[in-house]
């Protein structure tokens, strides 16, 4: 499946499909999404199967407007219009309770739903013309690299998809941060762009971090995001002597290099930026290009454990070993 450039033509063609119960991959600002009609089981079960991903992993719906909220949850608080209005179209998805008319196969069976407006020309455009919400998970098959260009997607998932809209590559690159608001305390499920901090100064109160030990979401799941090439994150030294171990071994190593300062003589060595957000539109990608090689281990070079760097260090937590 090529992809498709973008115009009014294909946009309509796009939510023509939508409304037939087939499956179009879309541009968001954080990764592609594999979208179905989320009013529609029978096209939301598509989406399981492109992925090969588990029916008791819900996804999330989204929307071209934070009106639309109350169409799918059954109490809209204002906790959510508050984070709505600070933070939509943008990178935060908000777990609600879920109105009955909500297919179970969306929500995985649980009685709660995942709503986000995301910030894209390309999505909004098409969430416009097709009306409803479109259910997305990211166009990847279950536990792989998110997709951050059409590329991705197209060589991910191949013919399973009936249109993938070209969208150019995502600017923020990693997935949306996930807050659950249906319990006493707001909590954060996933990390993402929109920082705790941040959530805390919308909701003027403690946000808290998801446990550990309650999986509710497969990217809590301890391998997620993950290469097929092992790869190991680790301090600088770790790092340098690994990688003299394994070349004396006659390894194949890649490398992701955060510091600007550090020279290595690798023949598959890329650097990544500095700054959180630069970094964070550049791992998919660049995690990607090492693991297309057939290497036989990837090394990464931890970064800053700071609160900017939270969604970062989540991803790459769960794409090492
Ligand atoms: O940035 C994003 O969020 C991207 C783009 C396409 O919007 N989407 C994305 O979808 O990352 P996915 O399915 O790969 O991850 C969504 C996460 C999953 O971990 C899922 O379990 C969780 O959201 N989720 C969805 N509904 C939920 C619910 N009712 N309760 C708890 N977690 C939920
Ligand atoms: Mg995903």
């Amino acid at each position: 499946m090529t992809p498709t450039a973008v115009t009014p033509a294909s946009i309509e063609q796009a939510a023509d499909l939508l409304h037939r119960g087939k499956l179009v991959a879309i541009p968001t600002e954080t990764v592609y999404g594999l979208g179905a009609d989320a009013s529609n089981p029978e096209a939301v079960a598509k989406i399981f199967q492109a992925k090969g991903r588990p029916a008791d992993h819900p996804l999330i719906v989204h929307l071209a407007y934070a009106s639309q909220m109350k169409d799918w949850a059954e109490e809209v608080p204002d906790s959510a219009l508050r984070l709505a209005s600070a933070f939509w179209p943008g990178p935060l998805t908000m777990i609600l309770r879920k109105k009955t008319s909500v297919p179970a196969v969306v929500t995985g069976g649980q009685e709660t739903v995942a709503l986000r407006v995301p910030d894209n020309p390309v999505a909004l455009w098409l969430l416009r013309v097709f009306g409803g919400g479109i259910a997305a998970p990211s166009a990847n098959r279950f536990g792989r690299i998110s997709p951050t260009t059409a590329q991705h997607v197209a060589e991910e998932l191949g013919d399973a998809v009936d249109c993938i809209l070209d969208g150019g590559p995502c600017t923020v690159g990693v997935e949306s941060t996930i807050i659950d608001l249906t319990d006493q305390q707001p909590t954060i499920l996933r990390p993402g762009r929109i920082t705790r901090s941040q959530l805390e100064e919308v909701l003027q109160r403690e946000v808290a971090l998801k446990s550990q030990h309650k999986i509710r979401a497969p990217g809590m799941l301890a391998s997620h995001y993950a290469p097929h090439t092992p790869a190991y994150l680790c301090a600088t030294a770790t790092l340098l002597e690994l990688l003299e171990e394994k070349s004396e071994q006659g390894k194949q190593v890649g490398v992701l290099v955060f510091s600007e300062s550090l020279n290595l003589a690798c023949q598959h060595l890329l650097r990544l930026p500095q700054v959180a957000e630069d970094y964070e539109a550049a791992l998919y990608g660049a995690l990607r290009q090492l693991d297309k090689l057939g290497l036989d281990s990837i090394l990464v070079e931890q970064p800053p454990e700071t609160e900017e760097w939270m969604a970062v260090n989540d991803r790459l937590g769960k794409a090492t070993i």
